[in-house]
């Protein structure tokens, strides 16, 4: 594949806010990945942060684990501050990719808030859908980086060696919210809020809505056609 053009210089300056929407196993991580590479803007993912803090013991990890657990969401109290912070960061100054976040409509009202009261707004929001069958599948052949998050799939996206992150050379884990019975919970109880939060932006023209089920690099040449494409305009 190769790297998205430059942005152009009028909009090169305007911080870059994509924001990646799909239900479990739909790519979004996949492709926040592969995306913070050409863009060259980081990639900021709620589900990561909160694993990250589990990992470390956090008081904000010891709260997140049960949610996770059940498959439910984490509060928008809690999540919304953890967000906010991260994107605050001087790494996020020229933009990011945000990957799980928002997924409620409270949620989305707080980063528009807090966005518009800098003078910014979020560029595009990109859903990736996906068959319900397909996300099952999926997940269930699912292996990260435990230290940096990066998704590989067994058989559709399998690193260069086996069990080993391309990126740090860590050992591959498999999710503890993978096991089938917290998958069928988290499609139940997430997709619902997530589409209300596509409803949310739908108005004001700022959403593509892709198909996920193409192969991982024309799903990214799809959304870097329409993002070029959109942030030129
Ligand atoms: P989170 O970690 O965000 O989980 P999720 O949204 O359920 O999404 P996944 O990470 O499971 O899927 P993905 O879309 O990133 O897919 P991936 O790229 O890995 O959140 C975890 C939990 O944290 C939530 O359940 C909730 O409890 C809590 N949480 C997080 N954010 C929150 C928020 N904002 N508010 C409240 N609570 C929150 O791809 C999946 C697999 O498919 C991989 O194996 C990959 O290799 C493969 N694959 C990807 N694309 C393709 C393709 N095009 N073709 C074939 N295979 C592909
Ligand atoms: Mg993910």
């Amino acid at each position: 594949m190769t790297a998205s053009a430059p942005l152009e210089p009028d909009v090169a300056d305007e911080r870059l806010i994509l924001l990646l929407v799909g239900a479990v196993g739909a790519g979004k991580g996949t492709q926040a990945s592969i995306l913070s590479r050409e863009l060259g803007i980081p990639h900021l993912a709620s589900g990561n942060l909160f694993r990250a803090a589990m990992a470390a013991g956090t008081p904000l990890g010891e709260e997140a684990r049960g949610y996770m657990e059940r498959g439910e969401l984490v509060p928008d109290e809690t999540t919304i501050g953890m967000f906010m912070e991260e994107l605050a960061r001087p790494g996020a100054a020229r933009g990011a990719i945000l990957d799980g976040f928002p997924r409620t409509v409270g949620q989305s009202t707080a980063l528009d808030e807090t966005l518009a009261a800098q003078g910014e707004r979020i560029r595009r929001v990109i859903s990736i859908e996906v068959p319900t069958e397909e996300l099952v599948r999926r997940v269930a052949g699912r292996w990260v980086c435990p230290q940096c998050g990066t998704p590989y799939h067994a058989i559709t996206d399998p690193p260069r060696t086996a069990g080993v992150c391309n990126k740090d050379g860590a050992q591959l884990r498999q999710r503890d919210d993978d096991r089938p019975e917290v998958v069928r919970a988290r499609l139940e109880r997430q997709v619902p809020p997530m589409l209300q939060v596509v409803d949310h932006y739908e108005g004001s023209g700022i959403v593509d809505h892709l198909d996920g089920t193409q192969p991982i690099d024309a799903v990214t040449a799809s959304i870097l056609s329409r993002v070029g494409a959109r942030i030129r305009s």
